[in-house]
């Protein structure tokens, strides 16, 4: 199988310690014998104290941005470094890059590519330029929710959505709260042409990965593909 796997910042790095980097190595690694898998990592803590700084000195959004992007680098780095031989040498910077270090059949690690978006857009491109099988989002957030599961213990988790509906859902939630969907506009929307069959769940511990591609048993979110007539959540 061709995996797509999205690491959100707030996993890899919730603050910057060897350990969370050490253990998605390893499930990595673990993948590889039997699947080809790319990466794509988040920025996490660290990037909002550069983001912060950036923004007291002055600087714009789309150079914000840019730092942004420049922390997902720098977590794939580390990653790298923690995968070893088996990966590519650097984060790959287009997606080109990407697909070409597949094929060699280097396991792939990025970050973000351009301005104005962020690693969940990036992994469903990559995921539909490479072909995926299955795009998995590793996030903090343990599914998708109507309402954060954080401030309403109370919700559940959407067991399935085609990317249509979860595009309806971002667009009805008040997005001046804390909603429950751990995965933005830009990319439910790339969802909807990728075609790939995505799942979301909960990250904080790697080993959930290993087991939803194994067994196919996960908590979380199963995005399918849209069919026709598919009504609205
Ligand atoms: P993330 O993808 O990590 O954003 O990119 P996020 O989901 O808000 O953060 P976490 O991982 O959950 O903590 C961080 C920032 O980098 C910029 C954006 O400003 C984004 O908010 N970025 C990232 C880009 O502009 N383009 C990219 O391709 C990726």
């Amino acid at each position: 199988m061709r995996l797509v796997l999205s690491i959100d910042g707030s996993v890899l790095v919730p603050e910057l310690s060897p350990q969370p980097l050490e253990a998605y190595a390893d499930v990595i690694t673990t993948l590889a014998e039997a699947h080809e898998i790319c990466v794509v990592t988040g920025s996490g803590a660290p990037a909002r104290e550069y983001i912060d700084v950036g923004r007291a000195i002055g600087a714009n959004e789309i150079e914000l941005d840019q730092i942004g992007i420049g922390v997902t680098r720098l977590n794939a780095r580390l990653l790298i470094a923690a995968i070893g031989d088996e990966t590519v040498l650097a984060p790959a910077k287009e997606y080109e890059t990407a697909k070409s270090a597949l094929r060699r059949g280097d396991i792939v690690v990025m970050g973000g590519t351009a301005p104005a978006q962020t690693i969940d857009a990036v992994s469903a491109v990559l995921a539909e330029y490479v072909d995926a099988d299955r795009l998995i989002y590793a996030t903090s957030t343990p599914g998708v929710f109507r309402a954060d599961p954080n401030t309403c213990p109370d919700a559940e988790p959407f067991d399935e959505l085609t990317p249509s509906q979860l595009v309806s859902l971002i667009l009805d939630l008040d997005m001046t709260a804390e909603s429950g969907v751990p995965i933005d506009l830009h990319a439910a929307k790339m969802l909807q042409r990728a075609q790939c069959e995505t799942i979301v769940l909960d990250g904080g511990d790697p080993e959930n990965i290993l087991t939803a591609v194994r067994t196919g048993e996960f908590e979380g979110t199963k995005i399918n593909p849209d069919q026709t007539n598919d009504p609205p959540p």
